[in-house]
Order: structure tokens, then sequence, then C-alpha cells
């Protein structure tokens, strides 16, 4: 059975989800694209074209979702890659008329908003999955069963620190700088980390942390680097003509972690260092020291021993692994190759590939009723692994993970949740 889609946001990610989808669709039928829905016409026409040029049909165009959800038959599933802020009202909306729903990252802009959209879910046994693309790269699969197959014995510390940025915005996009539509800098950068923390580890016991804004004025400076690709076609909204944005909200983050496995850890997170970048990613165990991989460069991870200068790398890896094994899926997607310690392929590429996964996974979820591999519970742990750092830094004081995800703590997000009239209302914003 083929699922009609339907995909609300054609910015800089939906251009990349659309990429993915044409991969996806060169090796499953699972989904048709039926529609697209950008409040400019001009950035949904542009993704229309590109599936109608790679697949030979072109999905209806809307400029109004509502609209979309209310005229497009046949129709069974939703996607969103609108800005994080219409997450969860865009999603409420599409559960509550019987669709299923698969949301980019972060799974909304709150826990609170999240908390509706899985329960509408449960509810309705509707299929709520979140498009985190990290974790699906072959590489930190690879991470995954080094550390769960005790390749550095028993993991006891980790390191993540990242350090980089600067003045300009992120992909040069004016909402990343509000509180209200981004929730944080820490949430847009940051999530990732938190989801990739949670795979390899478990989950997250408490966090203590210090928290700030260092750069409080971004300029939109235009965009560069290998994303700057998928951003021309975007049209700017609120901010076009706007040359610096005031920031309202935290881009930097130092925090102490406690994992309910007892492993301790430091992660430390600024999108605000100006001429200086650092990337560090270590999980230290009792046998040995794992370098993480730098996700989506077909680079491998590296184990490091006491005594030995020379790193186990590559093909050396998947001695420690025998058992290892990629998914049929993303096997497929990876010309048949199961066991692999590194490969070769551009940005794009990749980043299409790991797209495609999500939509997979997603299809197969709904198709055999299981639950997709970040399901809102996986989405919700990782919100809240992000904003527990932002709730601690606003407290002064540790907050537990449990916390933070069932809304006990919640004072930081408290801001976004009052200016929103649709948690668990209606979708009308
Ligand atoms: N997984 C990743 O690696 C990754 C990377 C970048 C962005 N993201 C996530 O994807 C989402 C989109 O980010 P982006 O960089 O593409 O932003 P963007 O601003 O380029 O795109 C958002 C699009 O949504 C549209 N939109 C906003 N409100 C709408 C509405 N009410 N109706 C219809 N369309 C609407 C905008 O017009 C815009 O075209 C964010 O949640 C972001 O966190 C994920």
């Amino acid at each position: 059975m083929t699922l009609q889609l339907a995909l609300v946001g054609c910015g800089g990610m939906g251009l990349r989800h659309i990429r993915g989808f044409i991969e996806m669709a060169k090796k499953f039928d699972t989904f048709r694209m039926a529609a697209v829905c950008d409040l400019h016409e001009e950035a949904a026409n542009h993704i229309a074209g590109e599936i109608e040029t790679a697949l030979g049909y072109r999905p209806k165009v809307y400029t109004d979702f509502n609209r979309m959800l209310n005229e497009e038959r046949p129709l069974d599933a939703v996607e969103i890659t609108t800005d994080t802020r219409m997450h969860h009202t865009f999603g409420l909306a599409a559960l509550r008329v019987g669709f299923h729903v698969m949301t980019e990252k972060p799974m909304a802009i709150t826990l609170k908003t999240s908390r509706a959209m899985r329960d509408v879910a449960v509810a309705s046994g509707l299929t709520l999955a979140v498009a985190e693309n990290f974790r699906r790269d072959p590489m930190n699969r690879l991470t995954k069963a080094l550390i769960d197959n005790g390749a550095i014995g028993t993991p006891k510390f980790v390191v993540k620190l990242s350090v980089g940025g600067g003045t300009t915005l992120m992909h040069n996009t004016g909402w990343r700088a509000l509180k209200s539509r981004a929730g944080s800098h820490i949430l847009e950068n940051g999530i990732h980390d938190c989801d990739l923390l949670l795979y390899f580890l478990g989950d997250v016991d408490s966090i203590s942390a210090q928290t700030g804004i260092l750069t409080e004025v971004r300029r939109r400076a235009g965009i560069a680097g290998q994303l700057s690709q998928f951003y021309q076609h975007r049209v700017e909204d609120e901010f076009t003509g706007d040359e610096e944005i005031k920031v309202d909200t935290e881009d930097s983050a130092l925090a102490v972690v406690r994992f309910e496995s007892g492993v301790i850890g430091q992660v430390t997170l600024t999108s605000a260092s100006l001429g200086y970048s650092a990337d560090v990613n270590s999980v230290h165990g009792t046998t040995g020291t794992l370098l993480l991989p730098q996700s989506r460069s077909g680079r491998g991870p590296k184990i490091l021993r006491e005594g030995s200068d020379t790193p186990i790398e590559g093909d050396e890896l998947l001695e420690l692994v025998p058992d290892f094994q990629l998914d049929d899926m993303t096997a497929k997607l990876w010309d048949d190759r199961r066991r692999i310690a590194s490969y070769e392929m551009s940005f794009p590429e990749i980043d299409a590939k790991l797209i495609a996964i999500e939509y997979q996974d997603f299809g197969e979820a709904i198709l055999s009723k299981r639950e997709p591999e970040v399901g809102a519970e996986a989405g919700m742990k990782a919100l809240a692994f992000a904003y527990g750092l932002l709730e601690s830094g606003q407290l002064r004081k540790p907050v537990r993970l449990a916390d933070v995800v069932d809304g006990t703590v919640s004072g930081y997000q408290q801001e976004i949740d009052d200016e929103l009239e649709d948690v668990g209302g209606d979708q009308d914003r």
C-alpha cells in the first residue's frame, strides 16, 4: 500500500526532506507526496517542481495548512518542517482529523505542547514520529554497537563540547533569534547531541547547568557553507529587510550531567564563539576511550587504549562487534552493505539518505502498527534534555530529566506556553 503524504514548511529543511523523499522513492514505494504547503507559494512551487522533475508527478500546492488538511484527499499522513513554533499546532490539527504525523526535530516548541501531541496520538492510535536524523547515520549505529558490546568496557564519563558559531543567524533565518519561535539556540543545535547521548548512553537522571546569552544581536548576513544550497529558494518572513535582529534566547550552556547508568559527563554548547571553534566528543570507559564520529561525514569512530598511540579504527573496529549489521532499510540505501566502518559520499547524498530512512521508518511504523524509532517518548526525552540545561540555568540548581518531561519543572518554557493559545485547544494561529 502506498501512503498519501502532505508536507508543510517548504524552507531549507522542507527542501532537504524532498531530496530525502526522492531518495526514498528510488528504493521504496511507501509514500506518494500528494501535497505541499507553505505560506510562500513560490517556496512551495519550488519544492513541488523538484518532485515533478525527479518522480514525474506534481504534488498539489497550498498556502493554507487548514485548507490542505480539509480538502486534500486521499491523505494518510502529514509531515511538518515549519519553524519550531508551528510543529504542535499543525501536528495536533492533523492528528485530530485522523492523520499520522512526522515532525522535524525538536518535536515541538515546549514539553507541554509535546505532551499534548503525544496524548492525542496515543488516544487515537495514530503514529507520531520525530524526524531526528543524526542517530540514523551508519557510523552512529556502529558507535552504539561498540558501546553496547563493551568495546570500551563500562562507560563512565562523557564529554560533549561544541564551541562555534559567531554573530550571524544560523541559515540566515530570523525566527531562530526568538524564544517564541525557536525555543533557544540550545534546542536548534543541541537537540541532536542530546538525542545522540541518550541513544548511546541511555536515560539521563539529572542536569546542572549555567546558561547565558553571549551574542545579543545577530546579523542576517547571507548563507554560506554546505547547507546554503538548500536555502536559496526560501522566503524570509517577518524579518525581511532586517540586517540585525535582537536575540532573546540563550545561545550558550555549560552543564554537568548524570545518566541513570551512573555515567557522568560534561555538555558544553555555544553558538556564539568569535573566531574559534572546537568540538570534542568522547566517551570514556573502563578499558578505553571512544572518539565519537562526526555525524554525516562518513568518518567512523575510533577507540584509544592506554599504552598505545595507535587508534583502533576502520575495519579493525568491526572485529569488536561481530554481530553488528545495519538494518534492512539502511543497508538498502548503502548499496546493500551491512558491515561498514566508514563510507565516502557527499554531504547532500548522506543527508538525503538519512532523511529517506526517516520516511521509511515512519511508513513501516504506520503500516505495521509499530512504534517509529524516534516516537513521542524519545522525542520528548531529547527535548527535555535540551530544555533541562535551560531550566537548570534559569533555576540555578540541578533538575531531574523526568521532572522536565512531565512538566514539574517548566519555568523557562512558561513564557512560551503562555503565549500559545492552542496547547490542547484548537489549531488556529
Ligand atoms: N534535522 C536537521 O538537521 C534540521 C536542520 C535544519 C532545520 N531543522 C528543523 O526544521 C524546521 C524548519 O527549519 P528550516 O531551517 O527549514 O526553517 P525555514 O525558515 O527555512 O523553513 C520554514 C518554512 O516554514 C514555512 N512556514 C512557517 N509558518 C508556516 C505556516 N503557518 N504555514 C505554512 N508554512 C509555514 C516558512 O514560510 C518557511 O518556508 C525547524 O524546526 C528546525 O529546527 C532540522
